[in-house]
């Protein structure tokens, strides 16, 4: 199929190069001039493993990378839409790239097409969006196909989808959307079809009920410490319920990212909207923000609550691992208030370091906060060890190294990555979240 994605960012940028070697034309549309001519050069500005090779393997072949409006949208059989869609002080979601390019589609479009939203839009646009073209009689069709791919794993989510779901209100346009999918759903995945809006709330529902189950697992993991428990047995109890599944029901320093934080956000700002009190999405939410602050308690409770003039290890920065993405990162939370308590950071992460250095200009320069190239030189001489990304990198290290280097045996470990038992038999003062057995 001949195609246009608009935007490319981390969605834009991961459909575009998974249906161009599928063997479509894909022209990827992006405004931004440095991110446009990094792609055009065949480098990616975001970090996702395979990316750059398989952007490198399709550029100039069946991907182009294009900055003009005209020629992307001037007959596409399909337009798939990827702009972003940020969050708004009050928790609405902001469409106005969304909007423009409406207009751009107005001015440019020269034959019928089908506009597909991949990009997380408010309940209703998609209506409201056809009721626009409608009254301008462009022969557009608008459906939605929220994506559901994770950071980091994108490719393989892209390539590998669960389910696809295709929220429309017109048949046809239905039909061209799954004939783009066919390569993608031939072994396992399930393609549903639904109206537009109920798309839309589908892709709220699935991040906000991830959430839930991380929120919920944080909370119980808060109290498992006041009764001698661990989570860690009961995350296993559970999770071979086959109803409740093995998958997002890991404690640790809480939810960050693009998605959950502004999903949630977004969500509550509906029920606001309708007039109605959603409450236990507002303690999801809750909860997540204590669990971030809780980072600061814990490390507390191990190095007391002055911490001028301590030089404190981090392990991770980024929200997870395999992204250098620190949107909402639980790490910034303990970072920013090490930096202020007049504390030292010696940081190490495989992604994200750039990204910090970005964010903390001053800290960088006055040698408070200290990137460092490797994990364990960030060790030398720190009063504790912070685990807040769980990087593979980090799973299994060096002991009797980190004991050497550090100043104190002190490890606090955000994602519950290590042995409580064993580390205490070396001598190290262990704290996680919710291991209280
Ligand atoms: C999430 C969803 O998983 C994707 O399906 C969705 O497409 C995407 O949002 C989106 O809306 O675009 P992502 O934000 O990349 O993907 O990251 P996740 O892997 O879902 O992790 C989110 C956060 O939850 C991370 O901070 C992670 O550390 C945390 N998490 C995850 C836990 O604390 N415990 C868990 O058990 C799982």
């Amino acid at each position: 199929m001949r195609l246009t994605v608009v935007g490319a960012g981390y969605v834009g940028l991961v459909s575009a190069c998974c249906l161009a070697e599928m063997g479509n034309q894909v022209c990827l549309l992006e405004h931004n001039p440095a991110r446009l001519q990094a792609l055009q050069q065949g480098r990616v500005p975001i970090y996702e493993p395979g990316l750059e090779a398989l952007l490198q393997q399709v550029l100039n072949r069946q991907l182009q990378v294009t900055g003009n409006v005209s020629l992307a949208l001037n007959e596409p059989e399909l337009i798939l839409v990827a702009v972003g869609t940020p969050s708004q002080a009050d928790g609405n979601v902001d469409l106005s790239q969304l909007w423009q390019l409406a207009e751009a589609v107005q001015e440019h479009l020269r034959h019928p097409t089908v506009l597909v939203l991949k990009s997380t839009v408010a309940v209703g646009t998609g209506d409201a969006l056809q009721a626009w073209f409608e009254q301008r009689a462009i022969p557009v069709q608008v459906v939605n196909n929220p994506e559901f791919l994770k950071e980091g794993a994108a490719l393989e989510d892209f390539r590998r989808p669960q389910r696809i779901l295709i929220g429309a209100e017109d048949a046809a346009a239905a039909a061209i959307v799954e004939r783009l999918y066919v390569p993608f759903t031939r072994n396992q995945a399930r393609v549903l079809h639904m109206r537009r809006r109920e798309a839309e709330f589908s892709k709220y529902a699935a991040n906000a009920f991830l959430a839930s189950r991380i929120s919920f697992m944080n909370e119980l993991a808060e109290l498992a410490e006041h009764v001698q428990v661990d989570i860690e047995a009961v995350r296993q109890g559970i999770g071979s319920d086959q109803r409740i599944g093995r998958h997002f029901i890991y404690a640790g320093c809480g939810y960050g990212g693009s998605c959950f934080p502004k999903d949630l956000r977004a969500l509550s700002h509906l029920g606001r909207s309708q007039g109605l009190p959603l409450p236990l999405l507002s303690a999801i939410e809750q909860r997540n923000e204590r669990q971030k602050q809780r980072l600061i308690d814990k490390l507390e409770a191990l190095l007391g609550s002055h911490w001028y003039g301590k030089r404190v290890a981090l392990w991770g920065l980024a929200f997870k691992p395999d992204t250098d993405d620190i949107r909402e990162a639980p790490a910034l939370v303990l970072l920013r208030a090490l930096l202020a308590r007049g504390a030292t950071v010696q940081a190490h992460d495989p992604a994200a370091m750039p990204a910090v250095a970005e964010r903390f200009p001053e800290a960088v320069a006055s040698g408070q906060l200290q990137l460092c190239n490797e994990p364990y030189a960030a060790l030398e001489n720190a009063h504790a060890l912070c685990l807040l990304t769980e990087w593979k990198l980090f799973r299994e290290p060096d002991w009797l190294r980190v004991m050497q280097l550090l100043a104190e045996p002190r490890v606090l470990d955000g994602r519950n990555q290590y042995d409580p038992g064993q580390l205490a038999t070396m001598g190290f003062v262990y704290l996680g979240i919710g291991r209280g057995g």
